[in-house]
């Protein structure tokens, strides 16, 4: 198999992931700040270790500040919930994904303004369209960092510039780019940074978070036991325990850790060369075949390892379909639940194919799958013929 569909979720994972899941579900299955046993203990640990981990990897100085979640949806509702109210008007891109759009259109049925900010169509957002947005009721600024439809990477720290000029909150989605492009909370002015476990962060399904600068500012999404201030009817205030209620999946954030610790030795910039190289590749090759239309940015370093595309004469659907069951290559078609960014591209009618390799690709698998592309445009431009 050739697995292109690391951007819906990455495989495989290295081994130390697999390893950690195992080792925690088999001899820790503690619950952490659920008893003094050795493995309520270890569990605890392994959920700090994490948190510092991640907190090292995006810049964060407070590790408490950290909460997890199930995925980055969870973490950008918590967020997005927790701190708009009727009245307050937030400003987004026309590239999110439905994880940030349909949160937003349910509280816009509640009186929440929202405005968002046409990109062009290769996805690029100009800053300044965000600045002349701004309303004295603006709350808050959300903005993907990668679109996961194009793979653009937008300007996080231009807008992070004007939100802190501004005094308004910046929230980030990362579920595109966190352990593949370089992301620093205190450098991009972030406020909110929702990320999740299992793209690039190399963990399992059902792993995420979320960094809130300001926790007092937010209310929680979940109320519950904590392990803490059990005495109190009300949620405690510390963190993380107040967005952390119920049992956490203790050997998925542990495995999680294992993730990060391999990016933090890997090193983020090995990781993005490789990619960037199976992505130049892609992009350089697929220019060649005809009747395909590539979206998105032309140059590599305005992207995360993501392409999509379409062939004349078959649907994406039909065409990822044909690549696995000819060749046993993955990928994904359809609108990736981002209609606004298909909208934005000129594609809502139709989806596109979308080929997302990840750091254990190698340029071999890369130049297979053009090969069966090449194979696929002549056979449709033949039975078109
Ligand atoms: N949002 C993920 C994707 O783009 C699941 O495939």
């Amino acid at each position: 198999m050739i697995y292109l569909n690391n951007a819906a979720t990455s495989w495989p994972k290295p081994e130390a992931v697999y390893r950690t899941a195992d080792q925690y579900l088999r001899c820790l299955t503690g619950s952490p700040g659920r008893g003094t046993h050795e493995a309520a203990l270890a569990a605890g640990r392994a959920l700090l270790e994490s948190r510092e981990l991640l907190a090292d990897l995006f810049g964060i100085n407070e590790p408490e500040k950290i909460v997890f979640t199930s995925n980055a949806t969870e973490a950008l509702n918590l967020a997005i919930r927790g701190l708009l109210k009727p009245g307050d008007h937030v400003i987004t891109s026309s590239m999110e994904h439905n994880s940030v759009a349909r949160p937003l259109f349910a509280l816009q049925t509640q009186g929440v303004e929202v405005t968002i900010i046409d990109c062009a169509p290769v996805g690029t957002l100009d800053p300044a369209a965000v600045e002349r947005a701004l309303r004295p009721n603006t709350r808050l600024i959300c903005l993907t960092h990668a679109s996961n439809v194009t793979g653009t990477i937008l300007p996080i720290e231009e807008v992070g510039a004007i939100a802190r000029r501004h005094k308004v909150y910046f929230m980030v989605d990362a579920a595109q780019t966190a352990g593949e492009v370089p992301l620093n909370v205190e450098e991009a002015g972030i406020d909110l940074l929702a990320f999740t476990g299992h793209k690039g962060l190399f963990g399992p399904p059902g792993t995420g978070g979320l960094y809130l600068r300001h926790p007092e500012v937010v209310a929680p999404l979940k109320y519950g036991g904590t392990g803490s201030q059990s005495e109190l009817l009300t949620q405690p205030e510390i963190m993380p325990d107040k967005f952390e209620s119920g049992t956490l999946n203790s050997p998925g954030i542990a495995a999680l850790g294992a993730g990060v610790k391999f990016i933090l030795e890997t090193g983020l910039e090995a990781i993005r060369k490789h990619t960037r190289e199976l992505t130049a590749i892609l992009l350089e090759r697929l220019k060649e075949l005809p009747n395909v239309t590539i979206y998105g940015p032309s140059d590599v370093a305005m992207r995360v390892p993501v392409i999509s595309l379409n062939i004349k004469g078959i649907s994406p659907g039909e065409a990822s379909a044909w690549l696995a069951a000819r060749y046993d290559i993955v990928t994904r078609s359809g609108l990736h639940c981002a209609p606004l960014a298909h909208k934005t591209i000129g594609t809502l009618e139709t989806g596109t194919l979308r080929l997302s390799p990840g750091f254990f690709n190698t340029a071999e698998e890369v130049e297979q799958v053009i090969e069966a592309l090449r194979e696929l445009v002549r056979e449709v431009q033949k039975r078109d013929s």
